[in-house]
Formats: C-alpha cells, sequence, structure tokens
C-alpha cells in the first residue's frame, strides 16, 4: 500500500461549564423563546476562569494525538486558527507549542479569519504536508465568552467555547483529502468585525470606556444571507473539482452558525435534513472550532462510515468561506 497525504487523527474538547439559554435569560433581555426559535442553540459550553486559549487548543491537540497514534514530538509543524488568542504577540501557536512538548518546530497562527479558519489552515496544512513538511497538526480554538460583551444580547447568546483539530500527513490509512476550495470577499469585512484594538481603532481608555474592545459588529440577516450563499457556492465548486455528484456525499458538516442558516444551506442544495449535520443545539457557535467539533461528534455518532464521502463547508468574518472533501 502506498502513503498519501491525508488526515491522520481528528480530535475535539469542549469545556465542562453549560450555560443555558435560561442562563442568558437571567442577564439580558432574552428568552430561551426567541433563541431557540432564532437560532436552534439551547446551551453552550464556557471556558473554566483559569482556563485559555492555549490550555484548550492542548486539550483537544491531545485527543488529536491520540486518535492519530502519535505523540507531541512527532509533529512537524502547528498551524493555529483562532480569532480569540493567548496574547495579541506572540501568537496562540507559540505557547501550543511549548505546553504540547513538541520539539522546536514551525508553530504559527492564522488568525482573524473567523469561522472559516480551520479549512482555511487544513487546505495549507496539506500543501504543507505534501510539500515535505511531514505531520502537521492544525488546531482551530475560541474562548469567545472571555472577550465578548456580556451585555449584548445581540451576539452573545449565540456563542460558545471550543477547540478541535486535525493532524495531516502522510499515511497508508488515512482520511483522503480529496480537494479544497475557498474565497474571501474583503468589502464585506465591516459587516462581522471585532474593530478596536488594531492600528485603525489602537486600543484606549476611551475604546475601553466604550466597550469597543468587545463588540463583535454584525449585521445579522446579510451575515445569514452570505452564510448561505458562500456555503452552497463552495458544495459546488468542490463537487465539480472531485467530479463528484451531491448524492454521492453521504454528509455535509457545516460550519454550526445557526439552524435557521444549516437548514437554508440544505434547502438551497437540495439535501435531506439527516445529510447535514448538526451539534448547534448543545454548544452553539463555536466560531472555528464549530467544524471539528461536529465532525468529531458525527464520527463519534456513528454517522460516518468507511468509504463515505463528507463535505465541510465554512463561513465567517472577512468574509472568508472555505471547504474541503474527505473521503473516509
Ligand atoms: C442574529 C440573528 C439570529 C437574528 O435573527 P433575525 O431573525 O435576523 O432577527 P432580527 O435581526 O430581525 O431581530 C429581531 C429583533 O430581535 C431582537 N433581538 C436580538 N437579539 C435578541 C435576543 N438575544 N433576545 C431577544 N431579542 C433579541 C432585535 O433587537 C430585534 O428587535 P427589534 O425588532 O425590536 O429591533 C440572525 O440574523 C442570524 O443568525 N444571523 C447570522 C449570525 C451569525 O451566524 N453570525 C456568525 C457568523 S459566523
Amino acid at each position: 500500500m502506498t502513503e498519501t497525504v491525508g488526515i491522520l487523527g481528528l480530535g475535539a474538547y469542549a469545556p465542562e461549564r453549560v450555560m443555558t439559554n435560561a442562563d442568558w435569560a437571567e442577564l439580558v433581555d432574552t428568552s430561551d423563546e426567541w433563541i431557540t426559535t432564532r437560532t436552534g442553540i439551547k446551551e453552550r459550553r464556557f471556558a473554566a476562569a483559569d482556563e485559555t486559549s492555549a490550555d484548550m487548543a492542548v486539550s483537544a491537540a491531545h485527543r488529536v494525538l491520540d486518535d492519530a497514534g502519535l505523540d507531541a514530538t512527532d509533529i512537524d509543524e502547528i498551524i493555529l486558527a483562532t480569532d480569540t488568542p493567548e496574547m495579541y504577540a506572540p501568537d496562540t501557536a507559540a505557547f501550543v507549542q511549548y505546553q504540547l512538548g513538541a520539539r522546536e518546530i514551525p508553530a504559527f497562527d492564522l488568525a482573524g479569519s473567523g469561522c472559516a479558519g480551520f479549512l482555511m489552515a487544513l487546505d495549507v496544512a496539506r500543501t504543507r504536508a505534501q510539500l515535505g513538511r511531514k505531520r502537521v497538526l492544525v488546531l482551530a480554538v475560541e474562548l469567545i465568552s472571555r472577550l465578548m460583551n456580556w451585555n449584548d444580547r445581540d451576539t452573545c447568546v449565540l456563542f460558545g467555547d471550543a477547540a478541535g483539530g486535525a493532524v495531516v500527513g502522510p499515511g497508508e490509512d488515512v482520511i483522503g483529502m480529496l480537494g479544497a476550495a475557498a474565497g474571501t470577499d474583503g468589502s464585506k469585512a465591516g459587516i462581522l468585525c471585532l474593530e478596536a484594538g488594531g492600528t485603525r481603532v489602537p486600543f484606549s481608555a476611551e475604546v475601553a470606556a466604550a466597550g469597543l474592545h468587545q463588540k463583535v459588529v454584525m449585521h445579522g440577516r446579510e451575515v445569514f444571507r452570505e452564510a448561505v450563499r458562500r456555503m452552497s457556492q463552495v458544495t459546488h465548486e468542490l463537487l465539480e473539482q472531485a467530479g463528484k455528484s451531491l448524492s454521492d456525499i453521504a454528509l455535509v458538516v457545516p460550519h454550526q452558525a445557526n439552524m435557521r442558516i444549516l437548514e437554508a444551506v440544505g434547502k438551497r442544495l437540495g439535501l435531506a435534513p439527516e445529510r447535514v449535520f448538526s451539534n448547534i443545539r448543545e454548544y452553539g457557535n463555536t466560531g472555528s472550532a464549530s467544524v471539528p467539533l461536529a465532525l468529531c461528534h458525527a464520527r463519534a455518532q456513528g454517522r460516518i462510515a468507511a468509504g463515505d464521502l463528507v463535505l465541510l463547508t465554512s463561513f465567517g468574518a472577512g468574509f472568508h468561506w472555505a471547504g474541503l472533501l474527505l473521503e473516509f
């Protein structure tokens, strides 16, 4: 059997603390009914007070390595996607390299690419592995509960904390990576963003007093429309690239943004609901971590069999969107 580059292992981690819709209704003017009907979310997980982004990423990394049957010292590179880093600088990947006990390998973040970050990083890892970088650990982590505005009901109820990942490299018995596609429309950068803290709106006492450092700017309806359009578009691009049709796909695992977005993507593609995986009810929108978390849950629930084609799609701030076609 010859070796090909593919996914050698998968893993995900969600913190223990459960935050329900009823918990939110005690803090902001919202209700279980509003959140459930508008988003499909019932609960989400929040990190413990002493837990950081790097800690969560390392917890996920251990599960990825266990699944792959590898040690931290077997890893040749780390790429980490996040919008909620350990620090402004250095990047979260540096902390993870040390905490995980990896060798002195290249480790870097793919930062700010929103919920599409994991799939974009996975495709970078695939090409790096093919070029001889061997085993690349790809991680996605979001600890948004610590950085968001807990008084902003428009956004706070949507998100949860989680981490997930995959190791990409050569092997005989890999999850095949049949194709990848991605795109960016920077003209929509202001539709979904966290604008303070960079060079455009530097952090200052005034910014802090106005709470701008925690203000997620989100035009919900436009994000909704574009998420449906772009995740459907990237699905068609991937199928065309791989010479496959939708009937060949056993399961679509999309970014878990909102249950209504997932239903609209399924409808637009003409897929029965059971072919679009969702765990948003229990975890909310976990940003870049949502695709690896959902993929691990789909596999654990027996929704993926050997030989299945599984299509991953994501969409997020930027706007960025990405997709990947896997063969289990
Ligand atoms: C955010 C979202 C759930 C809002 O749903 P919607 O049907 O578009 O709701 P609307 O924007 O019409 O808002 C309806 C009302 O609910 C209110 N509202 C917003 N959040 C609320 C909450 N948590 N509880 C109760 N009411 C809320 C709004 O203030 C608005 O009130 P108004 O009509 O008096 O102004 C929806 O637009 C969405 O999911 N967008 C995509 C968000 C997303 O996925 N972001 C991440 C992308 S990766």
